[in-house]
C-alpha cells in the first residue's frame, strides 16, 4: 500500500517536471508574474487585446478558405491539460486554412477553450471593451514548418481563429458530445476519445466572412509573438449550463474557475476588419445563386443570428444580412 502511495507521488512531480507549465491565473503564478519566467510574457505584440471597432481599419481581403472543416471526423480526443480543455484530431489529413491574411496554408493543430467565474466575462480579446463567457480558440501551424513546435520559432508560424460565445436560451445540440466528453475528463491529464464523429462547422457561427485580423501572440507562457490572430465577429451561443460544464474542469490546484488572460498593450499594431463587398451585394439581391461561398455546402439551418458587435454604418445592412440568412 505504502508503495502505491509513493509510486503515485513520483508520478506526479514527474508529470510536473515534464509539463514544465508553472504557470496558472492566479497568485505569484499568474499573468502578472508570466514575464519573469518567460521573457516574451513582457513583449510589445502580445495577446490578448482591446479591439476598438472605431479604430479599426477596413479591409476586403482574400478570400478565407476552410479546408476539412465539413468532414465529419473520427477519434477526436478531447483532454484536460490542467489549464483548459484541448480538443485534438489524430486521423489525417487534419483539416487546414488558407486565405484571408494568410500567405500560404496552416495545418490544424488543436482547438481550447478560455472561460470566466461568471457568464459576465471570461473571453480573452475583448471588443469594445466588452468581454464575452467564453471563447475558442482553434489553433494551426504554417505548414511549411511541418510541425506546430518548429512554428513556434517563425513569426508568421501559427494563425488562431478565435470565436466568442455568448448566452442562448436554447441548448446548441452540436456542443453536446463535447459536454459529456468533459464529464470525463474533469480530472488533469486525462483525456477521452469523442463517442461520435466530429465537424468543425457544426460548432461555429453561421458568417465566417466577418473577423478582425492582427498580429499578436500565444496567450499562455512562452507567450511567443508568432500568432496570425482572426477574431469572428458573430458568437457561438450556447446555453449557461453549456458554458457552466467546462467550469468543472479541475487543474493540480482545483477547479479552473477562469483561465483568461488579460488584455495586453495594442502598442503600435493595426487591427484590420475584413468585409467581403460582394456578400453585401448578394444578400441585397436575394440572388441565392452562391458564387462567393467560402464552403463547398452551407448549413441549410442554423439558429445564430446576424448580431452585429460594430455599431457603425454597417450595422443597417447587418439586419439585411441577418433578415435573409432567417428567410
Ligand atoms: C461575476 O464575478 C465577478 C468577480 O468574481 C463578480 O464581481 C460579479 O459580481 C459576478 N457577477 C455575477 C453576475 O455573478
Ligand atoms: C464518459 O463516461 C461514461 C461512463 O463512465 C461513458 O458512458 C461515456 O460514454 C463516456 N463519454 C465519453 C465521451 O467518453
Ligand atoms: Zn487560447
Amino acid at each position: 500500500m505504502q508503495f502505491v502511495v509513493a509510486s503515485l507521488f513520483v508520478f506526479a512531480v514527474f508529470q510536473e517536471v515534464t509539463h514544465g507549465e508553472e504557470f496558472g491565473y492566479d497568485g505569484n503564478i499568474g499573468p502578472m508574474y508570466w514575464g519573469e519566467r518567460y521573457r516574451e510574457c513582457a513583449g510589445k505584440h502580445q495577446s490578448p487585446i482591446n479591439i476598438n471597432v472605431l479604430r479599426v481599419k477596413q479591409v476586403t481581403l482574400p478570400e478565407l478558405v476552410l479546408v476539412g472543416f465539413d468532414d465529419s471526423i473520427d477519434n477526436v480526443h478531447v483532454t484536460n491539460n490542467g489549464h483548459t480543455v484541448l480538443i485534438e484530431v489524430k486521423n489525417e489529413p487534419h483539416p487546414r486554412v488558407r486565405g484571408g491574411p494568410l500567405d500560404s496554408d496552416y495545418i490544424f493543430s488543436q482547438m481550447h477553450f478560455h472561460w470566466g467565474d461568471n457568464d459576465t466575462f471570461g473571453s480573452e480579446d475583448k471588443i469594445n471593451h466588452r468581454s464575452f463567457p467564453m471563447e475558442l480558440h482553434m489553433v494551426f501551424y504554417k505548414e511549411e514548418y511541418k510541425s506546430p513546435t518548429e512554428a513556434v520559432k517563425h513569426s508568421d508560424g501559427l494563425t488562431v481563429l478565435a470565436f466568442f460565445y455568448e448566452l442562448d436560451r436554447h441548448q446548441h445540440p452540436a456542443y453536446d458530445d463535447i459536454t459529456l466528453a468533459l464529464q470525463n475528463v474533469t480530472e488533469p491529464h486525462t483525456s477521452v476519445v469523442m463517442s461520435h464523429p466530429f465537424s468543425f462547422l457544426n460548432i461555429l457561427p453561421y458568417d465566417l466572412k466577418r473577423y478582425f485580423t492582427y498580429r499578436g501572440s500565444l496567450t499562455t507562457p512562452p507567450c511567443s509573438e508568432v500568432v496570425i490572430w482572426l477574431d469572428f465577429e458573430q458568437p457561438i451561443r450556447l446555453t449557461h449550463e453549456q458554458i457552466e460544464a467546462f467550469r468543472e474542469i479541475r487543474s493540480a490546484h482545483g477547479k479552473i474557475t477562469h483561465n483568461f488572460r488579460p488584455i495586453q498593450p495594442i502598442g503600435d499594431r493595426v487591427v484590420f476588419y475584413n468585409i467581403d463587398n460582394n456578400y453585401y451585394v448578394y444578400n441585397e439581391i436575394e440572388d441565392h445563386e452562391d458564387t462567393t461561398t467560402v464552403r463547398p455546402s452551407r448549413r441549410k439551418k442554423g439558429r445564430s443570428s446576424g448580431t452585429s458587435l460594430v455599431p457603425s454604418t454597417l450595422s443597417a445592412l447587418s439586419v439585411i444580412y441577418a433578415l435573409s440568412i432567417n428567410l
